[in-house]
Parts: C-alpha cells; sequence; structure tokens
C-alpha cells in the first residue's frame, strides 16, 4: 500500500485540552498526540504520514476540509468539539469532500445525559464511525480505524 495521509482536525476549544477541565477532557494537550500517534501505528508509521490542525472557527475548519480533498488525503480524525451537535455547514461539508472522516470526541458524549444536545451530532451520518470516551486516545483509535478503512476499501490506490 502507498502512503496513506491522515488529517488529525480539532475545532473550538480544543487548543486548551489539558488544562480545559481536565475532570472532563483528560490532561493530554493536542501536543502529545504526534507521539502518541506513531506509539499506536508502530512499524506501520513510516508509511503514514500525519497533518495536524486546529482551529475555533467553522470557516476555518470547511476551509481545511477542502483543502484535504485537494491534498486527495486518505482520511480525517475529527473532534468538532460544540460545533458536532449545531453545525449543519460542517456536516454539509463531510457529505460532500468523500474523504473517509471518523468523528472523536475525549469523553463519552452518549453518556452526558445530563446535556441531552451532547448527544446529538449532525457530522455523524457522514462519519464512517465514532470513538467517543477514550480522552486523547480517541484519536489513535481514530487513526487506527482509518488504516482498517484504507487497507479494506474496494477502490484501493
Ligand atoms: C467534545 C464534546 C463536545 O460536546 C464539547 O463541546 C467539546 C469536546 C469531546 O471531545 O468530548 O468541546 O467534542
Amino acid at each position: 500500500m502507498s502512503i496513506r495521509k491522515y488529517l488529525i482536525l480539532n475545532g473550538p476549544n480544543l487548543g486548551h485540552i489539558g488544562s480545559r477541565q481536565p475532570e472532563i477532557y483528560g490532561s493530554a494537550g493536542l501536543d502529545s498526540l504526534p507521539e502518541l500517534l506513531k506509539g499506536m501505528l508502530g512499524e506501520a508509521s513510516d508509511q503514514v504520514e500525519l497533518l495536524f490542525h486546529q482551529s475555533n472557527f467553522e470557516g476555518n475548519l470547511i476551509d481545511r476540509l477542502e483543502k484535504a480533498r485537494h491534498e486527495e488525503l486518505d482520511g480525517v480524525a475529527f473532534n468538532a468539539g460544540a460545533l458536532t451537535h449545531t453545525s449543519l455547514a460542517l456536516a454539509d461539508c463531510l457529505a460532500w469532500i468523500g474523504i473517509p472522516c471518523v468523528e472523536v470526541h475525549l469523553s463519552n458524549t452518549i453518556a452526558r445525559t445530563d446535556e441531552p444536545l451532547r448527544q446529538k451530532s449532525l457530522m455523524g451520518k457522514s462519519c464512517v464511525g465514532v470513538v467517543a470516551g477514550f480522552g486523547i486516545l480517541g484519536y489513535a483509535l481514530a487513526v487506527l480505524a482509518l488504516e482498517h478503512h484504507v487497507a479494506n476499501r474496494k477502490d484501493k490506490k
């Protein structure tokens, strides 16, 4: 298989995980991601290129996804933060760009019954799957899931 390229995309307020409500989102920061992901990929990390982007702005996230389409990336691991629950624009983008996306959440959004809106995802129907509740590890699980998805897709490169 040729080199696979994945984007790790984070939405609003996720630039501060580690210090933002660690009792909900954990104590690891986004800066720990490259090493964590490399470790989880093991030997395969030589054939994988990881790109990282975080923005607090909905339009910027859409621009980055459109760029990902031009770059012909193989997949996106996307934690859209609160925009998961509210942004029809992001959901519309994922519905057409044709890049496999795994929705990621640090917290188990389904278990957050005290805030029912967090149990809803507008983007979920355009994602190949969801990883939620495993903290920072969720991004690594999402990339492994994308690896599996890419290896098994019918129209292999
Ligand atoms: C989150 C869950 C969202 O409801 C919240 O707005 C976030 C983080 C998570 O990773 O658990 O910002 O996406």
